[in-house]
């Protein structure tokens, strides 16, 4: 029998691939063979004698601690591209909020409701002139990373009538094939830069890319750009962020990764983690994460690690 600890909710997509006459499956369970976790944070995770994997059910690992994974000889899975479609959309819609003002409208129209004697009907004349944005048509998107996810942010921005720049230092023939062939690949992140009406980034985080989008990289946008930041917290500098957004130099940020600090910033619009969070996406990441770790542990295959 191989037991498999969940530090998460796993989808239960997940745990079906994990046959209950062989996988013991459970948060309660010791000594585990195996470790099935979404964003649980494991630098201080005790290792037990019997762990030989870890199967992250999403695509960044920077959760787990991956040094002393090698270390201990401890194989470690991830999910590329399964929740791609989820963050993708998730991006498509950040921008329009960023743009519209859908959120400012959409709170709005509630304090009207909730005020004495007001008749929302009648007010909406005012909120429909207070609330405008404008269209992603014929804007220029810069996406920084063309992996999975970035290469489908680029092609639906395409199809929203938008013209698109996309960068990354290691792009691979792979990556290069899915993108679409009117994306204007860049090889100096700059050129995006200086064209680019909203930037989205969509690279891992690691010591290369921590603060990629710093006072130094704002400096070197337009004015009023938009800025997404879907992939990872720390690929941002926040107190440069916030200073750009309050000299105005940036119009909007979104972030997918709130702290008390960006939240409370100008214009900034933060959201729970949500890139990954739609049922299909939940249930891709975990089917792949629990093949991963059985191919492993009983056949000794290893596939993403
Ligand atoms: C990812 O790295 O793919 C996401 O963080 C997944 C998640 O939200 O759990």
């Amino acid at each position: 029998m191989y037991r498999i600890k969940t530090l998460n909710k796993i989808s239960s997509a997940g745990l079906a691939r994990l046959d209950q006459t062989r996988f013991q499956v459970g948060n309660d369970v010791e000594n585990e063979d195996g470790i099935l976790v979404r964003s649980a944070a494991m630098h201080d995770y005790e290792f037990p004698q019997a762990l030989r994997a870890i199967a992250r059910a999403g695509a960044g690992t920077n959760n787990i601690p991956i040094d002393r994974c090698s270390e201990n000889g401890i194989v470690v899975f991830n999910t590329p591209g399964a929740n791609a479609n989820a963050v993708k959309e998730l991006v498509v819609a950040a921008m329009l909020i960023a743009s519209r003002d859908i959120m400012g409208g959409a709170k709005w129209v509630q304090e009207q409701a909730n005020t004495e004697g007001v008749d929302v009907a009648a007010a909406v004349e005012k909120g429909k002139s207070a609330f405008v944005g404008p269209e992603l048509y014929k804007k220029t998107l810069g996406v920084i990373g063309l992996g999975a996810i970035g290469a489908l942010v680029c092609n639906a921005a395409l199809e929203l009538g938008m013209d698109v720049y996309g960068y990354d230092p290691f792009l691979s023939v792979d990556a290069a094939l899915r993108l679409d062939r009117h994306v204007h690949v860049v090889k100096d992140v700059n050129e995006l830069y200086k064209v680019a009406d909203y930037v989205t980034i969509h690279v891992p985080f690691n010591n290369d890319t921590k603060d990629f989008i710093n006072a130094e990289a704002i400096s070197k946008m337009k004015g009023q750009v938009r800025v997404l930041n879907l992939a990872r917290g720390g690929l941002v500098n926040d107190d440069d962020m916030i200073e750009a957004l309050n000299s105005g130099r940036v119009a909007k940020y979104v972030t997918d990764f709130p702290d008390n600090k960006i939240t409370t910033a100008k214009n900034v619009i933060a959201l729970p983690h949500l890139g990954a969070s739609t049922p299909e996406s939940e249930e891709n990441c975990a089917a792949m994460a629990a093949q991963e770790l059985r191919d492993y542990l009983v056949n000794g295959n290893i596939t993403n690690s």
